[in-house]
């Protein structure tokens, strides 16, 4: 696989001069959901999770260290990064310049590609973009699934960014410590010969209202339903794998979709409600549905916002994203084919 080839090039000792790096990751959709922490801090999941990465909206992030400033400097699409989003990446910067031994603040760079905070897992690329580029500027040398888990500590779902393809984050055991952080992160799913495409629904570009984090933090403290879930995800995560195996992409889709929506039904559950769906993302769903009585292998899902993401055949996907255009005017339609994971461009080696 290309990020596996990147990855390997890195010999150990060769990067301790390197001061930049830049890097590129994928956002990934999870048709396993991941939501509901055991750990803030060490960001251990209460779940097992497992997605497709995709091959549109790359994040590209330069991180260039700089010996003689006193605070990271970081710039977000252009713009100086600051509050929480700052706060995120600079704790991020703290553990790599811990495990590396080296003090230097950093210049971040990073370019997102897709509606940041809708709902699109922009933290997921950017998290894995910035753990890739952060740990090779700072001379670490991190196989993948050490990445993985690294990239973990920035945001949960930037764990499975790391791979192209399709991927599993394992919640791992314990309550925390070193060897909870150990045991959780992300590697390759096994799949057989699938031709899948997501066909991306953007019905609303704008930030959401409550951060995932905040979400999933009050769905467990609060949700009657939670539990429930939790339990009834990991019978889907055995169920998803037989299915990935045997390439059989309606059961891919069924289990997807009622993974989805039993998570959003714990957020409704929750003191108070927490309800990323639109009506737009509801009319969405009845054309998925629609979709499905014509024939057609489609099967929807949603994250944290009202965006509605569907999984189908590659052939079938035109004929998707048109129905989808059709049915939530105003909204714009992207097809997703898998993509791959984190990787260096040629600049690191500069
Ligand atoms: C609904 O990875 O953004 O997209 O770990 O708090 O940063 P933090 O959360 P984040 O949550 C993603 C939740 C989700 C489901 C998923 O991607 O599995």
């Amino acid at each position: 696989m290309a990020e596996q080839q990147t990855l390997s090039v890195l010999e150990p000792g060769a990067a301790t001069d390197r001061a930049v790096a830049t890097a590129v990751a994928q956002p990934n959709i999870a048709l396993i959901k991941y939501w509901g922490k055991r750990d803030e801090e060490l960001v251990l999941p209460r779940t097992d999770s497992l997605s497709m990465t995709l091959d549109i909206f790359p994040t590209t992030t330069r991180v260039h260290l700089d010996r003689t400033a006193l605070h990271d400097r970081v710039a977000l699409n252009g713009a100086s990064a600051t509050g929480e989003a700052l706060r995120r990446i600079v704790a991020f910067l703290d553990l790599v310049r811990e495990r590396s031994g080296r003090p230097e603040r950093a210049v971040v760079d990073t370019r997102n590609t897709v509606p940041t905070g809708a709902g699109l897992a922009s933290s997921a690329s950017g998290f894995a973009a910035l753990a890739l580029a952060a740990t090779t500027a700072y001379g670490l040398d991190l196989g993948p699934v050490a990445l993985s888990r690294l990239a973990r500590r920035g945001s949960g779902s930037a764990s499975r960014s790391v791979f192209g393809g399709f991927a599993v984050w394992h919640a791992g055991h314990g309550a925390g410590g070193p060897d909870g952080d150990l045991a959780s992160y992300a590697e390759p799913v096994p799949a057989g010969d699938l031709d899948p495409a997501l066909v991306v629904a953007v019905v609303n570009a704008g930030p959401k209202d409550v951060s995932s984090r905040a979400a999933m933090r009050r769905t467990v403290d609060t949700s009657p339903l939670y539990g429930p879930w939790a339990a009834s995800s990991r019978d889907d995560l055995a169920a998803m794998r037989t299915a990935l195996l045997r390439a059989d992409l309606d059961a891919v889709g069924e289990i997807a979709e009622r993974n989805a929506l039993g998570m959003h039904a714990t957020m409704l559950a929750a003191r108070p409600a927490v309800r990323y769906l639109a009506p737009a993302s509801l009319t969405v769903l009845d054309a998925v549905a629609r979709l499905r009585r014509d024939g057609v292998c489609a099967y929807a899902t949603m994250d944290a916002g009202p965006n509605v993401k569907v999984l189908c055949r590659r052939v079938d996907a035109e004929r998707v994203a048109s129905v989808l255009r059709g049915a939530a005017p105003g909204s714009t339609v992207h097809v997703a084919l898998p993509g791959p994971g984190a990787r260096l461009l040629d600049e690191a080696w500069r």
